[in-house]
């Protein structure tokens, strides 16, 4: 019996300084570090050597190696598809960092021969697995707040690097994940979804009073029609630079406010007439850290059981996303293509039982 072994594909500051060291600690037990890999073959030997990986070799050598189960791709968003793509195709499950893909035929492409090969695929984040977020689930699932009619969220952050505003980023496809990701994890698919906001130019930060016209949009207000007939406001911005984001799902008997899924951390609070708490958490696998996501997968893989960030899942998220930004080009509303089920909350915690991964 061996631990999951995991090719790390992309060492730039991610892969350094939130998934290795999560990998090297929180789930050393579920993974083992097998290879890494990256186009400048520096920093791929700068991380092996900080984090004790045994093998350096190049991305092509990693997507072949027969020793690796799993891709972890945490590249840049450009070579996202691509590289998940041959990963498929060799035959490794894939986790990737956010954006899966950078169009909805990508991503279709991708869940299909994700399916055709009879792997997992999942992308970031997962902070759906942290314990807020799962403790919010459970509640709803429980009935708290009665039928579910709402969610609401705005996330809005500065960032004045004209680099960032390039056709890969932005915030509807920087930030948009993990708002989008536990809008479905909690309420379930979307069907149709229609943004709004017009371009501006953005101030260079080079203290001159230049401006910039970015390449991706830097602020939309988003409506999400959900198919269990709720509604959704989604704000993603980095214009309007008040950073206070957190969710708020509002039923008929009451409202849980979530805190940012850009994180692990906070406590999820029930607001109803009767009652005004924090929520409890406490569930099996400790998804606080990035990687978690990947934990989840060799848990997965051990018990035979789809991955909680499942294909279609992913597929379907990173379809809402670009046609967020689909909506925000035409002026028109999306229906969305694809579907997915809610991916299967966390089981409570119980007694432990070491992970042993049977290949
Ligand atoms: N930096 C953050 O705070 C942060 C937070 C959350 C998510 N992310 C996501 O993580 C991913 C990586 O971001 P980052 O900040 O680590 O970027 P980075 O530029 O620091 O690192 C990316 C690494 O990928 C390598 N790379 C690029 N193309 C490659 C290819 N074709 N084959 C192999 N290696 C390749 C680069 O050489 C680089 O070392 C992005 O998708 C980003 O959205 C980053």
């Amino acid at each position: 019996m061996s631990r999951l072994p995991i090719g790390i594909l992309g060492c730039g500051a991610i892969a350094r300084n939130a998934y290795l060291p999560s990998f090297t600690t929180h789930y050393s037990g579920e993974v083992e570090l097998f290879a890494c890999a990256d186009a400048v073959p520096a920093a791929a030997a700068a991380c092996a050597e900080k984090f004790g990986i045994p093998r350096v070799l190049s991305p092509e050598e990693l997507l072949a190696d027969p020793g690796i189960a799993l891709v972890v791709n945490l590249t840049i968003p450009e070579a996202h598809e691509e590289l998940n793509r041959k990963a498929l195709l060799a035959g490794k499950h894939v986790y990737c960092e956010k954006p899966l893909a950078l169009s909805r035929a990508e991503a279709i492409h991708l869940g299909k021969i994700a399916a055709e090969q009879g792997r997992m695929l999942a992308v970031a984040p997962d902070t759906i697995l942290g314990a807020p977020h799962q403790a919010a689930r459970k509640a709803l699932d429980a009935g708290a707040v009665g039928t579910v009619r709402h969610v609401s969220a705005w996330c809005s952050l500065h960032i004045g690097l004209e680099r960032y505003y390039r056709p890969a980023a932005g915030p509807i496809l920087d930030f948009g994940p993990y708002y989008v990701g536990l809008m479905v994890f909690l309420l379930g698919p979307v069907t149709r979804v229609a943004a709004l906001g017009a371009p501006v130019e953005l101030p260079k930060e080079d203290g001159t009073k230049e401006t910039f016209a970015p390449q991706t949009p830097s602020h939309a207000a988003v409506a999400l029609q959900f198919a269990s007939g709720a509604t959704g406001t989604l704000g993603l911005s980095t214009d309007a630079c008040i950073y206070e984001s957190g969710i708020e799902v509002l039923g008929t008997s009451g409202r849980i406010t979530v805190p940012d899924p850009n994180k692990f951390e906070g406590a999820s609070h029930l607001k109803t007439y009767q009652e005004d708490v924090d929520l409890p958490a406490d569930f099996a696998l400790d998804g606080r850290h990035r990687g978690a996501g990947v934990a989840d997968m060799a848990w997965a893989l051990r018990d035979r059981r789809p991955h909680r960030l499942g294909n279609a899942f992913c597929v379907h998220c990173t379809e809402l996303l670009v046609s967020i930004l689909e909506s925000l080009d035409t002026g028109r509303a999306v229906d969305l293509s694809t579907t997915c089920e809610r991916p299967a909350p966390m089981a409570p915690r119980t007694a432990p039982h070491p992970f042993a991964w049977a290949g």
